[in-house]
């Protein structure tokens, strides 16, 4: 058998604008996913949680095992078992987090484990399962954790490169002081492909959401420099502005916009993280206990939480042979298969 575990995220700045190559922040947090792989002759086809694998209920893990089981010519079914602490479609990254621990348990299981091979398998997947839309920064953030700087051009800490047709992501380990963020959720639940799909069209149609675009990948920058700096109440200000921002590109909601407000009071700054229209928001604050009971008293759900100091892990049993040489890398254009 063979275990994974993959953390979520919160995308500090830069969430939509990563899509069209403008660089962003991310972190891991400390909510995982776990998923646990058993090869089992007496099965007649895989099973997810004790029942048959279906598309509709389990995209994204039935890519991940076509990908990195069936397409490697294993023939053997797989019982599967998957446990989260991460609420789904919240902008935490919860279909992310299951890609990876799936990806990473399937690489371990195979002997091909490796931390870039993994942020490729796992983009691929969510990929293939959300129909072409979207960037790695949650895929890639889970495989490694801590927190992540996104940009066009490599930089200091280049992990690895990913790509899709004109589009190049580089993304970077970035040094931070661990975080304490509160996190609430809006009570509504926001698709991410749908959201990045709209503020495309927009995009496509308008000059307008184009200038917000790269305004927010310039808050990204002055965030990183403020967060470097340990200057909290800057880069609160800076939140606030890129909530704004994501408000003018139509991805917020009244009561996403309610939340930050309250949160505000105990806080640097409040913003929506993730793809939004619905999902969560995230404060950075001094007094999170404060905080979390002041939101809950907004009737929402909220936690504390912390960045993650480690990304994907996985252990157990393995069917592969371990190879001596190294394996050449997947590709940065496509991912699972070999060159
Ligand atoms: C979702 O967590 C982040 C988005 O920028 C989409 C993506 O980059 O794939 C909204």
């Amino acid at each position: 058998m063979s275990h994974a575990a993959a953390p979520g995220k919160v995308i500090l700045f830069g969430e939509h604008a990563v899509v069209f190559g403008e660089p962003a922040i991310a972190v891991g947090i400390d909510l995982e996913t776990r998923v646990d792989v058993i090869p089992d002759e007496r099965l007649k086809a895989h099973t997810v949680n004790g029942r048959s694998i279906s598309t509709y209920a389990h995209l994204f893990i039935e890519k991940a095992v076509s990908l990195l089981w069936e397409n490697a010519g294993n023939t053997t079914p797989l019982a599967i078992r998957t446990s989260s602490r991460l609420p789904s479609a919240a902008g935490l990254g919860s279909s992310a987090a299951l890609s990876t621990a799936t990806c990473a348990a399937l690489l371990h299981l195979t002997n091909q484990f490796s931390e870039v091979r993994l942020a490729r398998a796992a983009y691929e997947t969510e990929w293939l399962g959300q129909e072409g839309r979207g960037s790695p920064i949650d895929t890639s953030t889970s495989a490694h954790g801590q927190a992540l700087f996104i940009s066009r051009e490599k930089q200091e800490g280049h992990l690895w490169t990913l790509k899709r047709g004109e589009r190049v992501w580089n993304i970077h380990h970035q040094e931070m002081p661990r975080l304490t963020m509160v996190v609430a959720h809006s009570g509504q639940k926001g698709k991410t492909a749908d959201a990045v799909a709209k503020v495309q069209m927009y995009v496509d149609r308008t000059d307008f959401a184009e200038t917000i675009i790269q305004d927010l990948g310039k808050l990204t920058l002055d965030g990183r420099d403020a967060l470097l700096k340990g200057d909290m109440h800057r880069t609160g200000e800076l939140m606030n502005e890129a909530h704004e921002l994501l408000g003018m590109l139509g991805v917020s909601t009244s009561r996403l916009d309610e939340l930050c407000r309250v949160a505000r009071d105990h806080a640097y700054g409040a913003k929506l993280t993730g793809g939004g229209a619905g999902g969560c928001i995230i404060a950075l604050s001094d007094e999170p206990e404060k905080l979390k009971e002041a939101l809950q008293a907004e009737r929402a759900e909220a936690w504390i939480v912390h960045s993650a100091r480690k990304g994907a892990r996985a252990w157990g049993r393995t069917v592969g042979r371990p190879s001596r040489r190294p394996r050449r890398e997947p590709p940065e254009d496509g991912a699972g298969e070999e060159e």
